[in-house]
């Protein structure tokens, strides 16, 4: 139930009717007993910034921004927070009480929480990572382990000259590497990330070995459809310490609703269940 005082927020993209964003904070809502509502704002890109630009005057609290508004926002927003101008993308916007739209980017925090959670004993700054991919996901992966004091960065990416743009304003210690020489970038890592599209439902599996990654290397896959990839089965079967996707999701909303609604949410498995369900409903 909501009041006329009820909190605002809502996911702004077009399409949104398959975010998973309004059931995940409802739940939230409802867990927490909160007065306010998370709502679904299909916008259309010639649209966008008139819509964007009317959230303070309809009293919202904040968005999130999904595709394919997420680099105009970062264009839009008054204040922007130094990991969305590093990512290059805005997911997160909080309105101030002056009226000013602030712009973040919550998808290095949700990866580096999804580890934590996942991991308790993995630690960063204990030796290589290696991130498989150059695209936007990317961006925020790498960004947030550099952020966390990765000593070396091993990125790989099927096209080249895009990793060395990744690489190149990422302002840490990041080394691009071919797929051809996967076994050098694995050797003696700590972390292995795939961040490409490689192993989500209908596309290719990712056929990469093994066999140069220590045993007690992390591996994450951030695709979570399906939740248990090729990835990271080969990974489990091995020995490695595994950690699914479907947490980055789940763990990058926490900030923005924290921001909209004064409570830092928990991700329970009983939050992964039902959002699990929506996914296959
Ligand atoms: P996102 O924003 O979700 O990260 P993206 O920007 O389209 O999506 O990036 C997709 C990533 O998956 C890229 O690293 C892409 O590699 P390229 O930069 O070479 O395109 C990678 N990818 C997609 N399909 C691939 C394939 N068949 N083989 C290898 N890499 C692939």
């Amino acid at each position: 139930m909501i009041s006329g005082k009820a909190k605002l927020a809502g996911v702004m993209g077009w399409p949104v009717q398959h975010s998973q964003s309004p059931r995940l904070h409802g739940y939230w809502l409802d867990q927490y007993g909160i007065d306010g509502a998370y709502v679904p704002l299909p916008v259309r890109p010639e649209d966008f910034e008139s819509a964007f630009r009317a959230l303070p005057k309809l009293g919202f609290s904040g968005v999130n921004i999904t595709v394919p508004h997420k680099q105009t926002a970062l264009e839009l927003v008054d204040i922007v927070d130094p990991p969305a101008q590093q990512i290059g993308a805005v997911n997160t916007v909080a309105v101030s009480e002056d009226g000013n739209l602030i712009g973040y980017n919550t998808d290095g925090f949700g990866f580096l929480e999804n580890l934590v959670q996942g991991s308790p004993d993995f630690n960063p700054t204990a030796g290589p990572a290696v991130v498989l991919g150059a695209g936007g996901a990317a961006r925020a992966v790498v960004c947030s382990l550099i952020d966390a004091g990765v000593p070396d960065l091993r990125l790989v990416n099927r096209t080249r000259d895009r990793a060395e743009v990744l690489a190149d304003s990422a302002h840490g210690p990041v080394n691009v590497y071919d797929f051809s020489s996967i076994d050098e970038a694995l050797d003696g890592a700590n972390l292995l990330v795939n961040t490409t599209a490689l192993g989500m439902e209908g596309n290719p599996s990712l056929a990469i070995g093994l066999d140069a990654l220590p045993v007690r290397a992390l591996v994450n896959d951030i695709v979570y459809a399906p939740l248990q990839t090729e990835l990271l089965k080969a990974a489990a079967t091995r020995g490695n310490p595994v950690v699914d996707g479907l947490g980055m999701l789940l763990h990058q909303a926490r900030a923005g609703f924290e921001k909209w609604f004064g409570v830092m949410p928990d991700v329970t498995d009983d939050l992964r269940a039902h959002i699990l369900k929506g996914m296959n409903g």
